[in-house]
């Protein structure tokens, strides 16, 4: 039977999606969905356009019912509870600020809702605001702000009844590369002060990486990996999670009894594979490929040429095409001593066999 808490029940943060489905039509948006978050925690919900994520984070928030599975915060269960009685903070995609209201207005406007005193709404209203760095900036309309400043505005909104849970659905995607970047510290810093569970929506793989303690990687409303950054890029679950993810050059290879057998055969990674034999994908990120003179490189390389040279300002990216015609693609750091091979050079192709993923998928 389920138990439908007061608002004030809901606490500590802890976040539970069991079995979660959603469809629209016969669109699957949220396809069985399940996700333990820990109070505190950071995760990022990180995917293509359409994975699912705003879906997820909407049902979490209660603007989305689902069809069938259950959200639970501290072990209540919440999933038939309005918005309004979740106490979950909501910064929506687009800031969804009310046009006709002051900065002061909007971010007292949840305190209102909750018919909080007006003394301390002042109060209250005034602190968020110097937290964000917004206390001079009260009195103006959200059109007499930057894009930066109206994202500040709905972070205080989303802050200023102290919910132990913050939901961010792409908070600064409207946002140029720097600002994002700064934003993107200052959430982070939030999170260290504050210490509240947040989940946040991004399809900027480098965001996700760089602020979330766990990544759950979605694709087709389902949650291929969650892991620590780290392992996400490192040690991909499955070919879509090892593609979307940073760049790869995936090589096909075979396995025959339980070996990988491909090309450069120095550089396959051994293998526990007690399955039957199959074809299979190493997986190979463009900054593990080194490059060889022919004379030097071990027999085990892929021999070949430098066919093409980009410069990207810190790196260069190099695209590799092998004798036998496979094309990879390397990142090479542009330091400042060291040269790297030229367009037409031959060279030998290959990496550590430690940094080369089996993925059987
Ligand atoms: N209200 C709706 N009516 C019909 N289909 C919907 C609705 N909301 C979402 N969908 C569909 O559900 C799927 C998941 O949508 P969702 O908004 O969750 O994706 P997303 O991962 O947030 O994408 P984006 O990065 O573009 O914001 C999509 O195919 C979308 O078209
Ligand atoms: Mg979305």
């Amino acid at each position: 039977m389920r138990t439908e808490p007061s608002s004030a029940e809901v606490r500590t943060g802890r976040i539970t999606l069991h079995e979660l489905q959603k469809h629209y039509g016969r669109q699957m948006a949220v396809d069985n969905v399940s996700l333990s978050i820990s109070p505190g925690e950071f995760i990022s919900l990180l995917g293509p356009s359409g994975s699912g994520k705003t879906t997820t984070l909407m049902m979490i928030a209660g603007f989305t019912m689902p069809d069938s599975g259950q959200v639970l915060v501290d072990d209540n269960d919440i999933t038939r509870l309005p918005p309004h009685r979740r106490e979950l903070g909501v910064i929506f995609q687009n800031y969804a600020l009310f046009p006709h209201m002051t900065v002061f207005e909007n971010v007292a406007y949840p305190l209102r809702m909750r018919r909080v005193a007006k003394a301390e709404i002042e109060t209250r209203v005034r602190r968020v605001l110097d937290q964000v760095d917004l206390s001079t900036l009260g009195s103006r309309y959200p059109h007499q702000m930057s894009g930066g400043q109206q994202q500040r505005v709905a972070i205080a909104r989303a802050l200023v009844f102290d919910p132990p849970v913050l939901l961010l659905d792409e908070p600064l995607g409207a946002l140029d590369k720097k600002l994002r970047e700064h934003l993107r510290n200052e959430i982070k810093t939030l999170h260290k002060e504050l210490g509240k569970t947040m989940v946040y929506v991004t399809h900027d793989q480098d965001e996700a990486l760089a602020m979330s303690d766990r990544v759950a990687v979605m694709h087709e409303g389902r949650i291929r990996q969650v892991s620590a950054p780290r392992d996400i890029y490192r040690r991909p679950a499955d070919l879509f999670v090892a593609s979307f993810v940073g760049d790869v050059n995936l090589i096909p290879v075979q396995i025959v009894s339980g070996a990988v057998h491909g090309p450069a055969h120095e550089a396959l990674p051994s293998m526990h594979w007690t399955g039957a034999d199959t074809k299979a994908t190493l997986c190979v990120r463009p900054e593990h490929l080194c490059f060889d003179t022919p004379t030097t490189g071990g027999s085990g390389g892929l021999k070949g040429r430098i066919v093409d040279a980009t410069f990207v300002g810190d790196a260069t990216i190099l695209e590799f095409l092998s004798d036998e015609g496979m094309r990879l693609k390397s990142k090479m750091l542009n330091l400042s001593a060291g040269s790297l091979p030229g367009i037409g050079e031959s060279c030998v192709a290959s990496w550590a066999a430690s940094d080369a993923i089996v993925l059987t998928e």
